[in-house]
Order: C-alpha cells, then structure tokens, then sequence
C-alpha cells in the first residue's frame, strides 16, 4: 500500500518520478505528490490520481536531479491534498514519504506539539518528519544518516521512508521495517522503489535492503546498516530479468482484461519445467527439503489473505483427500494474533501474489519463531515472503498489475495441484495411471482457459442482467466453495454490488432470507460428487424466485432445466474446476464492473499489495 519512488543522479528527477509513480500506482491511488530539490525544494502534490498531479504541475518548472515521490492509500487521515506526501518538517528542511503506518504517533505528536511543532495534515508522516527534525535539533553535530537512525528507534509499527533534506543535497536517506524497498543502481544514479517493476526500465542492478535497515545514497556510493546500529556496509547487488514489456497493457483496454488472457500461457509457465518429459513425474525439487522423510511432517497449515486465502481453502480440500495429510487453511490475519499451537512437525505454507502482504509476513514470522518449517508459494521474486522461506514455488504468472487479482489465482491452484501430486506420490497414494490422469489434466488447462474465453458474449449478456442487483450470492461445495467465495470476491471489489459465497448447503442457515426475485445466484454446479445436491439446492432458490445463474460442465441438462442462466464450461477432473470456473466469473466481474462503469484496474478503496496490517 501506498508507493514510494526516490532518484537522485544526474538526470532530471521530475520525469523519472511521475513515470515511477505512474507504474506504482496500483499500490495506492487516493493522492500523489512529489518533492524536488534544486537549491529550494519543489512541492507538488494532489488529491487523486498521478495524472491529476502530473496536470497539476504541468507548466511549472520542476528541474533538479534529486527528488521522492508518492502514490497514497490513506490510512491516517482522508484522502485530501494536505494529507498527501511528501511530508515537510516545520523547518521546511526536511521532506519524507512513507508507506506503513507509525502507531506510537499520537505520544510523538503530543510531545512535538508541546515543543511547539504544528500539524497541518491528520498524518502519522508528517509527526515522523518533524520527529526527525526535532532530533536533528538536538543532535546537531551528527549526520543526518545518523539522526534518522536514532530517531527510528523510537519509532513503532512498519514504514518505508524516503527522506530528502534541503541542507544535504546530495543524499537521500531511505530506511525500511516491515513495507518494502528496493534499491537500483545505474551510472552515478540510485533509484529507491517500493518494487523492483517501478524501476527495472532503468536498471537492472538491484539491492534488496533487509527489514529494520538504514540506506544512506549520494549518487555515487550506498551504505546500509541496520538501525540499531553496527558497521555501514556495500550491499550486494543482484541482476534482475523482468521484462519490462510485460508491466504495458500490450493493446488491452485494461490491465486487468490483458491478465485474464494472460492465463492459457501464465499456467504454461506455471507448469514448465515442474512435470518431467514423460508427463508422469511432478518435479518440484524445492519441496525435498521439507520432506526427506514426509511421515515427519505431521500437519500443513497454509496462511494466506483474500485471494491467495481461497487457494490455500482449495490447498485444504485437495491435499487432505488426495494425500492423506492434515491441513488447515488460515487467514494469515487471524492466525498470526490466535497463538497457534504449532511445532517443527508442522510445515506452513505461506501463498501469496505479491510476497509483501504485512499478515502473512507476520504469520510467517510467528509460524519461523516457533520451529515450523516455511514454504512460500509466490509470484513476485526477491519479495520478503520469498526471502522469509526455506523454499518457493514461484507461480511464474508474470506481473499482476490489475488490483484484482486474475492470473495469480489460477497460478496459485496450479502450484498448489502439483503440490499435492508430489505429496499424494511420495505418501504412495497415487496410482500410477491416476497420477498420468491428473498431469494429463493439467498439461491440457491453458488450452481449456482458451476454450473458456470463448464464454465472453454470454457472460456479458449475464452481466447486464445482474448490474443493478442489490445482492449476489455465489455458492458452490466441495472444491467449488472457494470457487464461490472467489467469483464474491471479484465481482464486489470490482463491481461494489453485495455479494457472498457461502458453502450451497449453508444457505438454509441464513443467507436464504436474502432470496428473494430480485436475487441473482450463481452456483458453481459442475459434475461432480456433490452434483446431485446442488441440483437441490437450486430448487429450494428456484421456490423463492432467486434468479439461477449456473456455472456447469459442457452437455449438463438438468442443471440447464432449472437456472436462468446457464455458462457451459469444459468438462474437467474436479481437482481442476477452480482454474476453468475462474474465467467465467473473473469475466463476469469484469463486465459487470464496465457496465456500471468502474475502473476494473484501480477499483476503490482497495490496494494491490496490502502491506499494512
Ligand atoms: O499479494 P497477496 O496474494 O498476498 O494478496 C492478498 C490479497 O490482498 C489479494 O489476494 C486480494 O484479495 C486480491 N487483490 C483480490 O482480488
């Protein structure tokens, strides 16, 4: 949440920052702003989005080779431009952009105020700065590197700051404790990111600074230590390979439709590699480390938020069924604050897209603490949750810049299957022809999301019917419940209609009063084992009138005979429904989200990466 971008070289700051800013704006879109220093510091900064800004300071003239930028998902204070960054101290000597959230700023604030410091903004940000400042007061004589350091350790909760100070123009100070930065290094030029994608256009030399470091910049030169204290170092650099064509829209109307046809070859890629030439094997040898002896491992527990929460549900049904190992599927939020009995029999998987998500960070944290092993299945590399685990399985989908979340999903149950292949192989529960059976399945997905697309006009047509629902419910069973509670997920953050998935026979238990004409239900309905009562549970929506939409397998009949709506998807081993069913209902969310008019990229209030608690 909230993006941060820092240069400092020899070329002009102004048009790096906005480029930066633009590409990290799916991290936060209330407000953006920019500081620039040449001689005075230049100011700029709006409620809104980064064109607002860029409109904004067009005209003026913003020349200096040092600057910060920010795009803001508010947290402390409503969107407004004086709650935007950067932040000034009193002095106007100092500027700071911040991502996370200071939680002991209210006895800072107190004690500033008493020392006669004033607050224009409701921010925790503008307290820090003008914290720092106060310690620059009173330290005078040590180095501004050195004042920060001190003053941070004072500090509680999590931040990425950036800071820029009138009275040394050739450094930019940067420190991070539990939100991320990433360093680049180009010739004579430091750039400081919230992501490595902001900035790989113009290098590829990347530092990652670990959690609770200083980074002090010139131009020329980087030292880092951590805040405590100890020895300034040289950090290591590491080159990166993100293709930078990938972060454009590559001729979609948004990213989020050039994601969901991104799918066919983000499984591909998911795949390679990790299924041997015979198509009879899953190699994943990141897994061997966990289990030399898979009897030691005693129970999984996978902590995930959102999305990545439904495919560690999905981790749930499948790997208990199939490899006969105990599993529990924790929201990463409630898990790290419940205090888990868990042990080194325990292995704990961590999914997540971005690899940044502050509750899974910290569940894995907790889960480290206490002896259990970690695996990450992850998308982004060199992120912290990767750097936190003994292993990760990359799910190789490509960047995800849509806000919601399309490819990683349908990565994230591609990952987890193979998982489970490899754990029902090694626990000898396979046989051989059902394990060819399943790896058959899954070399033949991307072609059958292919055939999925073909679903578009008749889910635009559905789309059109439910647009001014005031409530949707989704409900599926078995693997189809997280299935369910995925298409709620997608259509209410995109569309801001109500929407709910529950479990199909939990309906009786409450969300029925909901039913009513007016009442669109989408049940996840494909042949099945559980088939027969989904068929019954339609009825009893078909009795109060619901309004049936179905998802079913291709040549379905008597599912056909009760809904409204029927969307024929491939026929495909259970195991596999979650990644064709998502097309449909991404689609679906995403049409409906047009139809009303919303920004299916950057929809309100949210974030991509959630990286405050
Ligand atoms: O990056 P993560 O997978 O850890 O993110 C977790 C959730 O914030 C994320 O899945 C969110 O729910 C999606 N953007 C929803 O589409």
């Amino acid at each position: 949440m909230c993006g941060i971008i820092g240069y400092l070289g020899t070329r002009e700051a102004y048009p790096l920052l906005i480029k930066g800013l633009k590409r990290l704006e799916y991290r936060g879109y209330d407000s953006a702003g920019i500081a620039v220093l040449n001689g005075s510091l230049s100011v700029y900064k709006k409620m809104g989005k980064v064109a607002v800004l860029e409109h904004y300071a067009s005209g003026e003239k913003v020349d200096g080779n040092i600057g910060i930028g920010h795009t803001r998902w508010a947290t402390h204070g409503i969107p407004s431009d004086l709650n935007s960054h950067p932040h000034l101290s009193n002095s106007g000597r100092l500027a700071i952009i911040h991502n996370g959230i200071i939680e002991n700023y209210e006895v800072l604030r107190t004690e500033l105020m008493a020392e006669g410091y004033v607050f224009h903004s409701d921010t925790d940000t503008e307290v820090l700065v003008n914290y720092f400042e106060s310690v620059l007061l009173a330290e005078p004589n040590r180095a501004i590197s050195e004042v920060i350091s001190i003053a941070l350790r004072r500090v509680t909760g999590s931040y990425a700051i950036v800071v820029l100070d009138h009275q040394n123009p050739d450094i930019l100070i940067a420190a991070r404790k539990g939100s991320p930065i990433v360093i680049g290094k180009g010739a004579g030029e430091f750039f400081i990111s919230s992501d490595v994608n902001a900035i790989v256009e113009h290098t590829r030399d990347i530092i990652y600074p670990m959690d609770g470091d200083v980074i002090a910049l010139t131009k020329n030169t980087i030292m880092v230590r951590n805040l405590e204290g100890g020895q300034w170092y040289v950090p290591e650099i590491k080159v990166v390979t993100n293709a930078v064509e990938e972060l454009e829209k590559g001729g979609y109307a948004s990213f989020m439709l050039k994601e969901i046809n991104d799918q066919p070859v983000s499984i591909a890629n998911c795949l390679a590699g990790r299924i041997d030439i015979n198509g009879s094997r899953v190699v994943l040898p990141e897994l061997d480390l966990f289990f030399p002896d898979i009897n030691a491992v005693k129970r999984i527990i996978f902590v995930a938020c959102g999305t990545s929460y439904h495919a560690s549900l999905y981790a749930g049904y499948l790997i208990e069924s199939m490899a006969g190992i105990r599993v529990q599927a924790e929201y990463a939020s409630e898990f790290r604050y419940r205090d888990p009995v868990i042990d080194g029999s325990d292995l704990v998987v961590a999914i997540s897209q971005s690899g940044e998500t502050a509750d899974t960070i910290a569940a894995v944290e907790l889960a480290k603490q206490r002896g259990a092993g970690i695996l990450s299945l992850c998308n982004v590399a060199g992120s912290s949750i990767p750097r936190l685990s003994s292993a990760t399985i990359y799910l190789q989908a490509g960047p995800e810049i849509g806000v919601a979340s399309t490819k990683a999903f349908t990565t994230q149950v591609t990952a987890v299957l193979l998982t489970t292949i490899y754990l029902a192989d090694k626990k000898g529960k396979l046989t051989e022809e059902r394990r060819k059976e399943l790896l058959g399945g899954l070399q033949a997905v991307p072609e059958l999301v292919r055939q999925a697309f073909a679903l578009n006009d008749q889910v635009a047509a559905v789309a059109k019917r439910i647009k001014d629902a005031p409530t949707i419910l989704f409900l599926g069973r078995g693997i189809g419940f997280p299935v369910a509670l995925e298409g709620a997920l997608k259509l209410k953050e995109l569309s801001y209609i109500h929407a709910e998935g529950h479990p199909a026979a939990e309906m009786k238990h409450g969300p029925i009063a909901l039913i009513d004409a007016h009442t669109p239900v989408v049940f996840i309905a494909t042949q099945g084992p559980l088939y027969e009562k989904l068929l019954s549970n339609m009825q009893e929506v078909k009795a109060r009138k619901g309004i049936i939409i179905a998802i079913v397998s291709t040549g379905d009949v008597r599912a056909k005979e009760l809904a409204d709506h029927c969307i024929e998807i491939p026929a495909v081993e259970e195991a596999l429904l979650p990644i064709v069913a998502a097309v449909p209902l991404q689609l679906l969310a995403y049409h409906t989200a047009s139809l009303l008019g919303h920004d299916v990229d950057q929809p309100r209030n949210l974030a991509k990466s959630v990286t405050v608690e």
